[in-house]
């Protein structure tokens, strides 16, 4: 169907399943065992509701914000993910230009498809970009690849925390990662032992250092002056430990579902992280020194606006930009920004809030999740 037809970032998924191939379906959609939490990350945005206010003038209203002290025309960031070339010629070209149109910061992941330095070449003057790191157990390669990334005017170093191992993901499995196909492997010299008998996954991420411990933190504030943030933060506990640690933030996040089954979504964990850090340490959120993100099942304005009332700076979304991409290339992700700058516009305006600040925690009644 023409990108016109295309109402929601569901209808991208729909779409991709039909027209991808079968192994970068398998890799894109699988997440960990029988894909419970996958589901839990779009589900538990269910368990929430707004509680909108009224009669607030809402002919003008604005959802740019700024993540990290870069402006974004949405609260919302492309969050890495990896073997962009398995859908798409371009891979991760195509958000990275959909991007740069559109006033958004995309999170460069260590595994993309294109270099490193394609990518940022492809940026547009003014355009942020965040680098996503799998921390390398030959430290050399992760200092160097870290500082000629300050370099280049990276904005923001995400550290992932929650893959020391990388999950079971069988459908990914049943697939061989045979990697006949140049194209379909990261061009990104990190990579460099490669099992190819189970699956995508399991073949890019065998050099990920399973010894990365909290010890390592003052290394990585003695290499770089980005801002560090850990993703796949996933309890109260250890986002007191990194805002302690002197980080400039945390991703909330399960992987998408491809690492622990049954480790809760990320907005549940918010809720925890939020309460625990005002109680133990008398922050309020959003906070511009210690910034929560949240990703995982995001496919509304509305789920975002929910991740902001409780405490977030933005949201990032991952899946539904690659099944975009691969089924219609940068068209569809810039179809799908402009679905959710469409979304953000009426739904800010039914909330009753004019600006992203106006957005509260008064407004959501979030009573049904559990706080530890
Ligand atoms: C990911 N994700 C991910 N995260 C990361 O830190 N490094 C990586 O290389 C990847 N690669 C990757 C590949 C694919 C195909 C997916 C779907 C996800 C996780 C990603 O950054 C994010 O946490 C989730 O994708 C968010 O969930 P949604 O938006 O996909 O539901």
């Amino acid at each position: 169907p023409p990108l016109s037809e295309i109402l929601n970032l569901h209808d991208f998924e729909a779409i991709a399943r039909q027209v991808m191939t079968e192994k970068a379906w398998a890799y894109y959609s699988s997440a960990a065992d029988d894909e419970i939490t996958i589901r839990e990350n779009h589900a538990a945005y269910h368990r929430i509701w707004f509680r909108p206010r009224i009669l607030r003038n809402v002919t003008n209203v604005d959802w740019s914000t700024r993540i990290l002290g870069q402006p974004s025309k949405l609260p919302i960031y492309i969050t890495a993910t990896a073997l962009g070339k398995l859908g798409h010629p371009d891979g991760e070209l195509n958000l990275t230009r959909a991007a740069g149109k559109h006033g958004v910061i995309q999170m460069i992941p260590t595994l993309a498809s294109c270099s490193f330095d394609e990518l940022v070449d492809a940026a547009v003057p003014g355009q942020s970009q965040f680098l996503q790191l799998y921390v390398n157990s030959d430290r050399a390669i992760t200092q160097k690849f870290v500082q000629h990334a300050e370099k280049r005017g990276i904005k923001g170093l995400f550290i992932t925390v929650d893959a020391p191992q990388l999950g079971r993901r069988e459908k990914d499995m049943r697939m061989k990662f045979e990697a006949e196909d140049p194209a379909e492997v990261t061009d990104n010299k990190v990579a460099d032992r490669v099992d190819r008998s189970q699956g995508a996954a399991r073949a890019i991420s065998s050099f990920i250092d399973t010894g990365l411990d909290w010890e390592d933190i003052p290394w990585f504030k003695s290499i770089t002056k980005m801002p560090i943030i850990l993703k796949g933060v996933q309890c109260w506990e250890d986002a007191l430990l990194a805002y302690d640690a002197g980080l400039a933030g945390v991703v909330l996040s399960n992987h998408g579902g491809r690492q622990l089954e049954f480790s809760r979504s990320g907005i549940e964990t918010l809720v925890e992280v939020v309460a625990n850090l005002k109680e133990k340490r008398g922050l309020t959120f959003p906070n511009e020194k210690f910034q929560l993100f949240v990703d995982g099942g995001v496919r509304r304005a509305t789920d975002v606006l929910k991740a902001i009332a409780l405490g977030a700076t933005a949201v990032g979304v991952g899946r539904p930009f690659l099944y975009a991409f691969s089924a219609y290339g940068q068209d569809g992700v810039e179809r799908a920004l402009q679905i959710f700058n469409d979304e953000f516009e009426m739904n800010m305006r039914l909330l009753g809030a004019r600006t992203i600040s106006e957005i509260v925690p008064e407004m959501v009644d979030a009573s049904s999740i559990h706080q530890h």
